[in-house]
């Protein structure tokens, strides 16, 4: 019987055995099996708060209904207090779901979740449980944030200090809560495993336990969750599955700005962007992170603005490249904000179809703002920085360049062109160049916009630029 109950689980990836292994035939990792005793069903049994609404369900024959019948219930959402969290959840918190929210630790997810607890109290009865800080710690903290918004003592927000699971269920029930943030689930312990906090039998565990309640009592839950080392959110994926909305909150520990990003979200569309910058007094929102990614208004060889598109948000972003001639037997490329292998193909793209010698040139590559760029159609602005750079060049001034580069060295459409340009009209761009046949020209005009279609890079670098880069070969 023992035998039967017994189980190994990967502390890394959540995958379970009956038997012990060194290595976890599932996901690779050395050392990470740990037993687990305790039978998940005695589990649930022994559980105070296991599902009253089920127990009262009468046992019908048939329980589904045709779709059409299924009764509307029209999405309820809680505003956060901050339209850039809302836009991410995809308009606000849904009663009754769970959001991840993950990032690096110092990154300022307790700081934000503070604050949108501190905007929501006003409105709902709201819960927030530190598991990691003491209530003092978190006082403090909300004082110096509450000083800076204005708000005084008054705030109706509750605060729980408590590892304990069993305590932090309890004062949910007690309290129901519109809106609950649980700051961090690793920190958070179930006395009945065995196993250390932020395991992942007990991340597992007190997620789930969580959610149940969550759903029964219709709490918005935000819980915090840690990213490891490699950039992973700490934990099983298991926490990915069971949750409703993965959040991530990142940025350069050097620059003071904060980028929100949807990787899940069952209520709203993935890749939407928020921006905050953390101040001295807590975390402000951004609404025009274009201003924040432009670089300096004095034009410089070897700088292309780009239009990148994070969801529905376009933003105007300034690339930097500088091309110098190599002292190593192979020349150095280093990109940031830009995959590597990205800028390596754009490099090869123009030594073949502009006969650029660049494989005996270094070339550096740099996002202003920190911001991650991954989409291809950055390509054309990376091409036109590098050959700005290489040729001593200064692009016209307000130009822009879009445009994903073929291997063939074709310009290729990219999706969401009209946003673009209208977002970089309205910062005072008045030339882009686009791939042919955006059909946009009527557009354009109207915008008062100079639109240069081109069918290739050599031909976008030539409307780009004034003049041709592959003349007068180095
Ligand atoms: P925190 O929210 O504790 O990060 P996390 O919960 O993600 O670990 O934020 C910690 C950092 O934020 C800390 O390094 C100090 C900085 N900070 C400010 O710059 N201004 C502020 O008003 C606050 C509250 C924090
Ligand atoms: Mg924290």
């Amino acid at each position: 019987m023992a035998r039967a109950t017994s189980l190994y689980v990967c502390q890394s990836c959540g995958a379970q055995t009956r038997q012990f292994f060194g290595r976890c035939s599932s996901c690779g990792s050395w050392n990470t099996l740990v037993e687990q005793t305790a039978a998940p069903t005695d589990n649930r049994r022994r559980r105070p708060v296991a599902p009253a609404a089920e127990a009262t369900i009468p046992a019908a024959p048939r329980r589904s209904e045709p779709i059409a019948a299924v009764g509307d219930r029209p999405l309820q959402r809680l505003g956060s207090g901050y339209g850039e969290l809302d836009r991410v959840l995809g308009g606000g918190l849904v009663p009754g779901s769970l959001v991840l929210l993950g990032g690096d630790p110092g990154i300022g997810k307790s700081t934000l979740l503070l604050q949108s607890a501190q905007a929501m109290a006003a409105r709902h009865a709201v819960l927030y449980v530190s598991a990691e800080e003491s209530a003092q710690q978190v006082k403090l903290r909300w004082r110096r944030l509450a000083e800076e918004q204005g708000e005084g003592a008054d705030s109706g927000l509750q605060l729980l200090a408590e590892t304990d699971l069993e305590l932090v269920l309890q004062e949910l029930e007690a309290l129901r809560p519109a809106v609950a943030v649980i700051d961090s689930i690793q920190a958070l312990h179930d006395a009945e495993l065995n196993s250390a906090p932020g395991s992942v039998a007990q991340v597992r565990e007190c997620a789930a336990a969580l959610a149940r309640i969550a759903k029964r009592q219709d709490t918005a839950l935000l819980l915090v969750g840690h990213v490891t080392k490699e950039g992973m959110l700490a934990g099983p994926k298991v926490l990915e599955h069971l949750v409703d909305a993965v959040l991530t909150f990142e940025g350069d520990r050097f620059a003071s700005h904060r980028l929100l990003r949807a990787v899940k979200n069952r209520f709203g569309a993935t890749h939407e962007l928020g921006v905050f910058e953390m101040r001295g007094q807590g975390l402000a929102q951004v609404l025009n992170p274009s201003e924040l990614f432009l670089g300096s208004d004095e034009p410089s060889a070897g700088t292309a603005t780009i239009v990148a598109c994070e969801g529905t948000r376009p933003l105007v972003v300034e690339l930097q490249a500088l091309v110098s001639t190599t002292s190593y037997a192979s020349p150095r490329r280093t990109a940031t904000g830009i995959g590597t292998n990205r800028l390596h193909q754009i490099l090869a793209v123009l030594e073949k179809h502009l006969g650029l010698p660049l494989s005996r040139f270094d070339c550096y590559l740099a996002v202003a703002g920190g911001l991650e760029v991954e989409e291809p159609a950055a390509d054309l602005g990376v091409a036109a920085a590098v050959v700005a750079s290489y040729r001593d060049l200064t692009l016209p001034p307000g130009t822009v360049l879009i445009g994903e580069l073929g291997l063939g060295g074709q310009l290729r459409p990219v999706g969401q062109l009209e946003l673009r340009l209208q977002e970089a009209v309205r910062l005072g761009f008045r030339r882009a160049v686009v791939p042919k046949g955006s059909g946009l020209g009527r557009l354009a005009a109207g915008l008062d916009l100079q639109l240069l279609e081109a069918g290739g890079v050599a031909e976008a670098l030539v409307a780009a630029l004034g003049v041709n880069p592959a003349d007068d070969r180095a």
